[in-house]
């Protein structure tokens, strides 16, 4: 049986969130009690993932390296990191992360996505093909969207449609077998010059095996002013920072120990 890997992208340009981001990357910036980055990495280690590849920009990897390097030094989870030199595109984390999935399946998660929901059976169930996953937004025209047929298939993906086709966006968790990094390899630039995520899901519809599940929970993407203060709200609000996997939660408070002991010594 195929292992399953982690990946999260993390690099990008931030632009919607200048001038926080010209001095620290978005998914290190608070929401609520912690760094944004720990709440999709807690979807990965929940989900009982062990190896994971953290895809960070050249400006930020050292921050990336100060909070997360040793972070999971006690726990039996291994953190790699990648630097995306310029980027390219969602679907460029499968380019930048082939040699690190090698033969096995991953679930690629975006480091600014915060979910409610626990994904961790549909990962750990995952054998191949596709799963992603879709909620009814109000602005679907922002996202990649997907149309379902009356029984519930899913029969049409497009990117930022500019008509109408469904109010099902597509969020940043994707889960797809070893086939995505030939995928990626292949994919076309877009006109706007990225190699598009909603390529590969199309890869996949094509072929038949890409299943589309749609969840209700709250479904955060901390990208702009408004977004990441509502994230913070409403992680408060329904508690989603308690939904964190043990092992991330020990081992955030011993670094966060480790910390306070190192700002004390230097007091005195
Ligand atoms: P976006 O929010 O689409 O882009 P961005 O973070 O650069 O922000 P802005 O639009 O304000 O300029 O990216 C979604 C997530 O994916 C985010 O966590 C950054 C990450 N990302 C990369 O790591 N590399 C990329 O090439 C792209 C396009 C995004």
């Amino acid at each position: 049986m195929n292992k399953m890997k982690g990946i999260i992208l993390a690099g990008g340009t931030a632009t919607r969130l200048f001038p926080l981001t010209a001095t620290t990357s978005k998914q290190l910036l608070p929401v609520y009690n912690r760094q944004m980055i720990f709440y999709p990495l807690n979807v990965l280690i929940k989900a009982g993932i062990k190896d994971i590849l953290m895809i960070v920009s050249p400006e930020h990897s050292g921050q990336f390296l100060n909070l997360l390097g040793r972070i999971f030094e006690r726990h039996d989870v291994r953190l790699e990191f990648k630097v995306q030199s310029v980027p390219r595109g969602l679907a460029d984390a499968f380019i930048l992360g082939e040699n690190f999935i090698d033969n096995d399946n991953v679930t690629m998660i975006l480091g600014d996505n915060i979910f409610e929901d626990d994904f961790s059976r549909i990962i750990r169930n995952f054998r191949s093909g596709g799963q992603i996953f879709a909620k009814k937004v109000p602005d679907p025209e922002r996202y990649g969207v997907v149309k379902f047929d009356e029984s519930g298939k899913a029969v049409q993906i497009v990117e930022k449609p500019q008509e109408w086709i469904s109010d099902y966006a597509i969020p940043g968790l994707y889960i797809y077998d070893n086939r995505v990094c030939r995928a990626a390899r292949n994919a076309q630039r877009s006109e706007r010059g990225e190699i598009e995520i909603t390529t590969l899901h199309n890869y996949y519809l094509e072929k038949g095996v890409l299943q589309v599940s749609t969840f209700e929970g709250e479904w955060l993407d901390a990208g702009t002013f408004d977004t990441l203060l509502e994230a913070g709200r409403i992680v408060k609000e329904k508690e989603i920072y308690k939904n964190f996997d043990p092992q991330i939660e020990k081992a955030i408070e011993e670094f966060n120990a480790e910390l306070k002991t190192i700002a004390k010594k230097q007091l005195l």
